[in-house]
């Protein structure tokens, strides 16, 4: 072929790739951004493997990568509108710093909280059942007396219109969680969770609970009526590292202790994520850009970050920190739901299930970037992790490059860093499956078997654990 013929073939073969590139702007974002200097001054920064780099620091990289991939676009995304700038998410539950419409709910939850545990179980259904109508009665009587549900109405329609001014993401976040709160202690009506709560079908809350959450919900684009890992737990938690709405207000030391590392797993998890989260988006980017060498360090990053990253819940997830015989009782039942409602389109009923575990958006990224197949449906993903984790996740598995690597070389290393987060996520699902059931064996006789994330189980326990147990072998098998 002479000069000009291969001259004319590489033009024309360039002018087609550009043309099909052009057609979607993130499949075009090489030519758009990579040879911008802001990127290769990005590039250019030291790894940041050294562990005094603050989290902060992860944030405002990524932040800076959002113009540079869509993984970095939807992380940047999440962090700016769901975190409040911040990620773990920032909510702020200074009662003073919350518009004055909605302070009652923090007041209201202030004289709940105590009436909520019962120090005493009861075995007895007909007490049980007063238990719950006269705490339900008070809430709703509260409710009523005190919250003015249009001032209301009108600071969640100023935060649709994006009047962020009027009511700051970091207190939209903490009444998320405030309402999520009320709403599954007037759920339960008292904890321990007993079977008749357990029996009802469905729960008609009180206006007061209703219409701000469903307000909520369509913001986080979720469709339960149960609270999810972050309006529950994750947002459960001040900037500083304040565990705030509590379960077993004036219980002992052991249940109030148990109940607060539980949550605390969670939260720091998300907060040692960030690293992990900012490595697998400049991986993607390395790999794309075909900089292997730059890819295999962020790997490595990822795979060193790993180790602690899991540690929180190792570290804490043991009779020592989380006491077995008050967990199951005292901390799990609260976070279930295990009711549910007609659906007005389809006719069907729905049961929603509460928190899970499964619901943390660090293990759904890894799952993401491994490639593997999701482990909750479309529709408890609906229900339970919010739209923007969720298409945090879909890009990240979009842009994985896993099935791309070969076998030699730097791609064998690359490789090599993949086979290790295998090895750690299988390491922990195991010792998962060996943990949840020392902690669902605990004895629970005020109520039937039931999990927060599969609500009522089996007759009995050792049915429902087989049936809990085939969904954890399930994801350790698929975890390849
Ligand atoms: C200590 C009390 C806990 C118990 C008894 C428990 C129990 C379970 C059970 C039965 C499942 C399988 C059914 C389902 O998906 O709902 C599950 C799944 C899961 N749990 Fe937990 N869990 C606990 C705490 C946690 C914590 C603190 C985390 C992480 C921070 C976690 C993370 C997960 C994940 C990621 C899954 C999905 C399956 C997987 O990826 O392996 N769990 N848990």
């Amino acid at each position: 072929m002479s000069l000009i013929t291969e001259y004319v073939i590489l033009s024309v073969l360039g002018t087609v790739i550009i043309a099909v590139m052009r057609l979607s702007w993130w499949r075009a974002w090489p030519l758009n951004v990579l040879m911008t200097p802001e990127f290769i001054s990005l590039k250019l920064q030291p790894s940041d493997t050294t562990n005094g780099k603050s989290t902060q620091d992860d944030i405002r990289r990524i932040l800076k990568l959002a113009d540079y991939h869509e993984t970095a676009a939807r992380l940047a995304d999440l962090i700016h509108k769901d975190g409040a700038d911040s990620w773990p998410p920032r909510a702020n539950h200074v009662h003073s710093a919350w518009p004055v419409a909605l302070r009652p709910y923090k007041e209201i939850y202030r004289e709940m909280a105590p009436l909520l545990p019962a120090a005493n179980v009861s075995l007895d259904d007909e007490l049980n059942r007063q238990r719950i109508d006269s705490f339900r009665s008070r809430f709703e009587t509260l409710l009523h007396d005190r919250v003015n549900l249009k001032q209301v109405t009108q600071l969640l329609d100023a935060a649709d219109a994006g009047r962020w001014d009027v009511f700051p993401r970091d207190i939209y976040n903490a009444f998320y969680c405030c309402i999520a709160w009320c709403r599954h202690a007037y759920r339960w009506g008292t904890i321990p969770v007993v079977s008749p709560a357990q029996l009802e079908k469905s729960i008609a809350l009180p206006p007061a609970l209703t219409a701000p959450w469903a307000s909520l919900q369509a913001h986080f684009g979720l469709a339960s009526d149960a609270g999810n890992m972050m309006s529950n737990i994750v947002l459960n938690f001040s900037p500083e590292g304040e565990y705030t709405h509590k379960i077993n207000t004036g219980l002992s030391a052991t249940v109030l202790g148990s109940e607060e590392e539980f949550a605390r797993i969670c939260n720091e998890m998300e907060a040692l994520a960030v690293p992990v989260y900012h490595a697998v988006i400049r991986a993607v980017i390395a790999f794309s850009r075909g900089d292997k060498d730059d890819c295999l360090a962020r790997m490595q990053q990822i795979t060193a970050r790993l180790r602690p990253l899991l540690s929180t819940y190792y570290d804490r997830v043991h009779d020592g920190k989380i006491a077995r015989a008050e967990w199951l009782s005292r901390v799990q039942g609260f976070y279930a739901w295990g009711a549910g409602r007609e659906d007005a389109s389809t006719g069907e009923w729905t049961t929603f299930d509460g928190l899970s575990g499964n619901q943390v958006l660090l293990f759904q990224v890894l799952d993401a970037f491994l490639g593997l197949d999701v482990y909750l449906s479309k529709e408890v993903q609906e229900r339970n992790v919010p739209v923007l984790q969720r298409e945090f996740c879909a890009a990240v598995a979009r842009h994985t490059f896993r099935h791309a690597l070969g076998e030699e070389g730097v791609d064998g290393l690359i490789r090599g860093e993949f086979a290790e987060i295998v090895k750690r996520l299988r390491l922990f699902r195991s010792a998962h499956r060996t943990r949840a059931k020392f902690y669902l064996t605990a004895p629970a006789p005020e109520r039937l078997p039931m999990t927060a994330g599969k609500s009522l189980l089996k007759g009995d326990m050792d049915e429902s654990l087989q049936f809990l147990d085939a969904f954890m072998v399930g994801r350790l098998q698929q975890t390849v």
